[in-house]
């Protein structure tokens, strides 16, 4: 096994301070080993598998959402879960004008779902059309045959470096399917266990 080290001298730095403490050639030097770091911590990562789910919110034509691995849960009392999305995401915009969303656990049987829901050149209600989609409390939009449903108010975010942490807290729950688990590991989409019959 081999072990990168992560500096952090530079984590708090900003472009002045880098131009003031480093000469050109020391920056270009930092800018490789972060890079080095940066691409050691994705390696890393990929060998975490995930569970994957699409948030979603809104209604009708305003409906939009995305397929996610950082959903998981935060406390059972009370019942509140966190999931992660980039400042970029338009799923984390809607998220915060409607105050609610809703998570669906993929199944194996939703592949193509989790490939349209993270697909670049579809985006809101276009990604709806794939699925069979269902609200209970807060009206966003659930899979109706997802392996389970959280319906979430939105509880609080929390900006951080390049994403915001979305605090929901959890008003309805649903389980449903017995099918097998969609998973993401080492960069691929992998089933888990067996469908329960
Ligand atoms: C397996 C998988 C997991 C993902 N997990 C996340 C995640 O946790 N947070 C995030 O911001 N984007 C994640 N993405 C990327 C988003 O799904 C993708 O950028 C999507 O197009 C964002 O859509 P939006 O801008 O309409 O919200 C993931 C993509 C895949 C394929």
């Amino acid at each position: 096994m081999t072990f990168s080290r992560c500096l952090n001298k530079r984590v708090h730095a900003t472009r002045g301070d880098i131009a003031v403490n480093y000469s050109g050639m020391n920056m270009l030097k930092a800018s490789s080993a972060q890079d080095r770091e940066g691409e050691a911590f994705r390696r890393a990562m990929r060998e975490l598998a995930g569970g994957v789910s699409v948030v979603a919110t809104g209604a009708g034509q305003d409906r939009t959402g995305c397929t996610v691995t950082s959903f998981c849960s935060l406390s059972v009392d009370p019942p509140s879960v966190l999931v992660c999305l980039n400042h970029g995401s338009s799923t984390l915009k809607a998220m915060r004008a409607n105050g609610a969303f809703g998570v669906s656990q993929l199944s194996a049987n939703h592949h193509e779902v989790a490939k349209v829901f993270s697909d670049a050149k579809l985006y809101g209600a276009a990604r709806f059309e794939w699925g069979d989609w269902r609200n209970l409390i807060t009206g966003s939009p659930l899979l109706s045959d997802a392996l389970a449903v959280i319906d979430c108010q939105l509880e609080d975010v929390i900006e951080r470096h390049t994403h915001a942490i979305i605090i929901g807290r959890v008003v309805a729950v649903g389980n449903h399917e017995q099918d097998a688990a969609l998973v993401h590991w080492r960069g691929r989409f992998e089933t888990l266990g067996a469908s329960r019959v």
